[in-house]
């Protein structure tokens, strides 16, 4: 009876063993044989600035976490802005004085850590190159830290392609960086053909939005396709969705943090994500390949990603629903948060004093007459 018992359950040993086991890319097993220009991965807008208790809970942060922490979450474009300081490029928020995150290097080393231990995903960088950066300056960064082997390097430097390969054939050859720079004159680099120009292969809808109302799926960048949807899909170019909200501080802009859990959200509320990427593929008859959202966490934005990807079955990423973190509001380290805090004042009509306009960190009369961004 024993050895019959043996026999009989055997075939159901064997069929386990032999089932091919099911593989994830980027999260599921039914995006490997997707190409990487179909799909849609979700961005986080500035992610080295982090607002949480590295930065005092600064106001210039745009993200609660940091990108080890998003890239475990199921985030797959990180972004950030590189400026000239000290002579090294560093990864600032519109001015080193407000938020300095670090070298590039260092930051690359970060993410090259994250690309070691997970080898089944293709993770997209996006650099704004706001100080000019030469294409033999990036290498630089990105072989101190390492990095360049992942590297995707596209057939060609000056036109986009009709197709782009598979995340399963991204894996294989073991080039599972996708590095686009805004913006880098390719006639200009021979060094580094990994870098690739941003808006010669992506084009972007509006991204300095403050009204909730206001978001729009028509192409603004590059400019000659500006409100131009069809000339935008018939270049080739993978559209990229900027979905975040800004609120306004006299002429500052800093990012609407309160109402992000609408502004993520797959489904109610003016400016939600879910209609917003649903009336964007309408428009265009494909999906967005990239969103790029603040505050990544709320809404929760994978949500919305999911649901156009069409991904029931996501693994082996954190949940971070129930970690969201919460600024502290008696937190005044940062020099930024202080100003703001100044403007709110005067705002409200009392005048600050000028050892308050010291302890916000200096003069910032250029900054308030000529408005920034972050
Ligand atoms: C990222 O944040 C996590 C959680 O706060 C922390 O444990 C980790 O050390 C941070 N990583 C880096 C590279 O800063
Ligand atoms: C954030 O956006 C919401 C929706 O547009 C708006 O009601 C709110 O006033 C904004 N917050 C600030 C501080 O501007
Ligand atoms: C809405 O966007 C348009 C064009 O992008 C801009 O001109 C307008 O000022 C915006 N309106 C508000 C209320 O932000």
């Amino acid at each position: 009876m024993l050895w019959f018992g043996f026999l009989t359950l055997l075939p159901f040993a064997a069929a386990a063993t032999v089932l091919p086991r099911q593989t994830a890319c980027n999260n599921s097993p039914d995006l490997c044989a997707k190409s990487y220009g179909e799909i849609t991965h979700l961005g986080a807008h500035d992610s080295p600035f982090v607002r949480d208790a590295s930065t005092g809970y600064s106001t210039a942060g745009n993200q609660y976490f940091n990108t080890t922490v998003q890239l475990d979450a199921g985030v797959r474009l990180v972004s950030g802005q590189i400026h000239k300081q000290n002579n090294q490029w560093h990864l600032c928020h519109s001015s080193c004085q407000l938020l300095d995150a670090g070298t590039l290097s260092a930051w690359l080393s970060e993410i090259k850590t994250w690309l070691d231990s997970n080898k089944n995903d293709v993770v997209t960088l996006l650099l704004v190159n706001s100080d000019g950066a030469s294409a033999s300056d990036l290498d630089a960064q990105f072989k101190a830290a390492n990095i360049v082997n992942y590297a995707y390097t596209p057939s060609s430097q000056t036109s986009a392609p009709s197709s782009w390969p598979t995340l399963q054939e991204l894996i294989n050859k073991g080039t599972r960086l996708m590095t686009f720079v805004a913006s880098l004159d390719a006639s200009q680099n021979t060094v580094a053909p990994y870098l690739m120009d941003e808006f010669t292969y992506i084009w972007e809808n509006p991204y300095d939005v403050t009204t909730a109302s206001n978001f729009s799926c028509n192409p603004d960048r590059p400019p000659n396709l500006k409100n131009d949807i069809s000339s935008a899909l018939a270049s080739n170019r993978l559209p990229f969705m900027n979905h975040f909200l800004y609120q306004t501080v006299l002429s500052i802009e800093y990012p609407n943090s309160s109402y992000a859990s609408t502004t993520n959200a797959p489904s109610g509320g003016l400016g939600n994500l879910g209609d917003a990427a649903a009336k964007c593929k309408q428009a265009y008859g494909r999906q967005p390949t990239f969103i790029l959202v603040d505050f990544f966490d709320k809404g929760p934005a994978i949500k919305t990603v999911d649901n156009l990807n069409g991904v029931t079955n996501a693994v082996g990423r954190t949940d971070l629903t129930a970690a969201t973190q919460t600024s502290s509001g008696s937190t005044y380290s940062n020099v930024f948060k202080g100003l703001v805090t100044l403007v709110q004042k005067a705002q409200l009509g009392s005048n600050p004093s000028m050892g308050e306009w010291v302890w916000a960190g200096g003069d910032w009369g250029s900054l308030l007459g000529g408005g920034i961004t972050l």
